[in-house]
């Protein structure tokens, strides 16, 4: 039988905005994030680029404009779902400030937690979950973030995390903590 898990809306939900490279390991942070949030009996949301750039953002590409339209919807749907008192973990690489500064303009300053999840890019490119880099790198695919597309580091990122120093529990009670103390 399953349990069925309280789930306690909150004045204080925040969006988790996740920013990396493609395989720094937004989704796997994201998607633990997620449960240890649920396991504390609050409601809460993740919204993964894989995911919605099958659906919301199907028409969408990779050049800088249209992931720049990709992060404003993701945005606007993130503030929609927040407000309802929901925390929301985004899971999008987007990659330049410009974009993570609307992002942060349309969700509310104080509502918007920026997470860095740093993993160096040969680390990324050595591990290729996805097999994307290869191709990346052969020229099979156009504007590839780190390869052909530019990522810009955070500068003030309200946590970082180094997945190369912590493992994916440490790094989820690095951010739980942030969000719960
Ligand atoms: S973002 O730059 O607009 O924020 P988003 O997070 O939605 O990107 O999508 C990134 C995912 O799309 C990657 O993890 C990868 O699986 C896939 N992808 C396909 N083509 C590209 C590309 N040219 N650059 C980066 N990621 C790509």
């Amino acid at each position: 039988m399953t349990i069925k898990r309280q789930k306690n809306l909150s004045n204080n939900a925040k969006v988790i905005w996740l920013t990396g490279l493609s395989g720094s390991g937004k989704t796997t942070i994201a998607n633990h994030l997620k449960e240890k949030i649920l396991n504390s009996g609050y409601a809460v949301q993740v919204l993964d680029g894989d995911v919605l750039r099958t659906g919301l953002n199907r028409d969408l590409g990779f050049t800088i404009k249209d992931r720049m339209e990709n992060i404003r919807r993701v945005a606007e749907v993130a503030k929609l779902i927040n407000d309802m008192g929901i925390f929301t973990i985004t899971s999008f690489i987007s990659p330049t400030k410009e974009m993570r500064n609307m992002a942060k303009t349309i969700i509310g300053v104080d509502k918007f937690i920026e997470v860095f999840v740093s993993t160096p890019l040969e680390i990324c490119i050595k591990r290729d979950v996805k097999g994307l880099y290869k191709k990346a790198i052969n020229g099979e695919i156009p504007h590839f973030t780190g390869i052909s597309s530019p990522y810009e580091v955070p500068e003030n990122p309200d946590i970082e995390i180094k997945t190369l120093e912590s493992d994916i529990e440490e790094s989820v009670n690095i951010i739980f903590d942030y969000l719960f103390k």
